[in-house]
């Protein structure tokens, strides 16, 4: 593992990120710091027009470096997904003994937000990456981002392509697929096609990161979520101001493994009177 200034400050958020105890100060602070140390490794120009500008594509918008960037500011979905990849490379190492865990992430953004501080946890004979992403103005910040932090040696490709029509090389040598591309809920950023084109290309068994997402019809109590929202000194998560009715929509690899054609099928949805 490197250290440089740079992995340090990075090693040091990471530990606060992945901590099980969750303590909202901490993270809140940990991702902050982040943020400013990515901004200043990928030399990102938040104030240049070019940093706004959007990819649109026939699937949706790849949004602008700048936008993609302040994506690690969600500090719960960035613990998440860092998280929830964390264990997944864990796992898969015990499994694949003497290999590096290969894991493909489309939509990297300028920083490669949700990988990069498993290089300060993993060594590159563990961790490698395939590194997808559309918009060249993330590209050059990504490059950047990772001469940083010298992690050249953890990184097998990038490729500056639409992830929805990319042809994945070597297939079968993908552990693990993460996809982050629905700043906008799943309305304008690609993360179906891109999900679809991807699983249906890989292995049967890589690990699919998110594992599912599911949009449901729900019945809110809004003074319940109210004080959900308002009480973020809360240690635990308590989702409790709605019930699912029923799910609308599923991505999941089932899901894509059963349903190659109909992607949005149409659904009826009755309510409960009560
Ligand atoms: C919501 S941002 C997330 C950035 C980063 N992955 C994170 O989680 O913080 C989504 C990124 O995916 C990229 N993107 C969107 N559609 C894409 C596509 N079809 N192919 C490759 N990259 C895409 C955008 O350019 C943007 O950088």
């Amino acid at each position: 593992m490197n250290s440089n200034k740079y992995n340090e400050k990075l090693s040091h958020c990471t530990k606060a990120i992945i901590e099980e105890q969750l303590d909202f100060l901490n993270l809140k602070n940990a991702i902050n710091d982040l943020k400013l140390l990515f901004e200043e490794v990928s030399e990102i120009d938040l104030h240049h027009p070019s940093a706004e500008t959007h990819v649109f594509l026939k699937t949706g918008k790849a949004i602008g470096s700048k936008w993609a960037g302040m994506c690690v500011d969600d500090f719960m979905r960035t613990k998440r997904f860092v998280t929830g990849l964390y264990k997944a490379v864990k796992d898969t190492l015990q499994k694949n003994k003497n290999q590096p865990v290969h894991i493909l992430y489309a939509g990297t953004g300028p920083f490669a937000t949700l990988v990069m501080p498993l290089t300060t946890i993993f060594k590159p004979s563990e961790l490698q990456f395939t590194l997808l992403e559309v918009n060249p103005k993330s590209i050059e910040s990504l490059e950047n981002t990772i001469k940083s932090f010298n992690a050249e040696s953890y990184v097998k490709n990038i490729f500056q392509t639409d992830a929805s029509t990319f042809n994945v090389p070597l297939p079968n040598s993908v552990d693990i697929v993460v996809i982050e591309c629905m700043q906008h809920a799943l309305v304008r950023e690609p993360q179906v096609a891109i999900t679809y084109n991807l699983v249906s290309q890989l292995n049967e068994n890589v690990i699919l990161i998110p594992e599912q997402i599911s949009l449901h019809i729900a019945l809110i109590d809004s003074e319940k979520k109210n004080n959900y929202l308002l009480n973020s000194k809360s240690t635990e998560i308590k989702l409790d101001f709605y019930t699912n009715i029923k799910p609308v929509f599923v991505l999941d690899k089932k899901t894509i493994n059963n349903n190659s054609e109909n992607i949005f099928p149409k659904i009826e949805v009755v309510l409960p009177k009560k």
